[in-house]
């Protein structure tokens, strides 16, 4: 079965341990760890707070390659840290060979939220088609779960965008017809597929949007909305999940 959970709370927790997941948070954490990832980090360490962060950091052997600290409340830097969540800050030259430690309002802890997966990815519009090929790989073995991280409980638009973006990669590459998807999946795919050719549009006309807007931080829409624009997987392993470049 395929399925869409439009929030973490909807999350079948009996359903993950045979699942295949990706956590999706269009606006921003998801484009900013795939940006860094695709930029050279060795990794990206996803905490709840910001608390959590500063221990890590805190705690970081000397010996080992550089920890950046990363992360917004408010869609704002945290104070001491180094980098905000805008996928514009994780530039090569910042990010390469470093790892990243990072709390976001709504997406690292969604990516908590699914711990104990059999496998977790970090999906956005950047790495959709990258993401739908190896879902694909494993579409008979169990469930397939996009999770969507929603802003503060609340559905976000974008995100279901980027569900539906995998989606229709997976569905442009198979034909098969005993594919499951739930009517929740076909919401997304065909929500997706209304707005595909003005991406950029379309995430300025939700909360989520509105809400970057507001903060001064528009042109950060067009970076997340830039389909396939970064192929790579990135998947994540252990607790703290740490999130690294696939070679699937
Ligand atoms: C979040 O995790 O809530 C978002 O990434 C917020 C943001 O856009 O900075």
């Amino acid at each position: 079965m395929i399925d869409v959970a439009v929030l973490p709370t909807w999350l079948d927790a009996a359903a993950l341990a045979d699942a295949q997941v990706v956590v999706l948070d269009v606006l921003r954490a998801s484009s900013t760890i795939v940006t860094a990832l695709a930029h050279g980090a060795a990794e990206v360490r996803l905490f709840a707070n910001p608390e959590a962060v500063r221990t890590a950091r805190q705690a970081w052997p000397a010996a080992e390659a550089q920890a950046i600290t990363g992360g917004e409340r408010g869609c704002l830097k945290i104070s001491g840290f180094d980098l905000g969540n805008s996928p514009a800050e994780y530039t090569p030259d910042v990010v390469s060979g470093a790892t990243v430690l990072l709390s976001t309002t709504n997406g690292t802890r969604a990516a908590l939220a699914v711990r104990g997966a059999r496998d977790i990815y970090i999906g956005c519009l950047l790495n959709a088609e990258a993401t739908a090929a190896t879902l694909l790989a494993n579409l008979d073995r169990g469930h397939t779960l996009l999770v969507a991280a929603g802003t503060d409980g609340k559905v976000a638009l974008e995100d279901l965008l980027g569900a539906g973006a995998i989606l229709w990669h997976i569905l442009e590459s198979t034909y098969r017809a005993d594919l499951a998807l739930t009517d929740t999946a076909w919401l997304a795919y065909h929500a997706f597929g209304a707005v595909k050719k003005r991406l950029p549009a379309a995430l300025r006309l939700g909360a989520g949007g509105q809400n970057l807007i507001r903060a001064g931080l528009e042109s950060d829409l067009d970076r997340c909305a830039a389909l396939n624009s970064q192929p790579i997987v990135a998947q994540a392993h252990g607790d703290p999940p740490r999130v690294m470049r696939s070679q699937k």
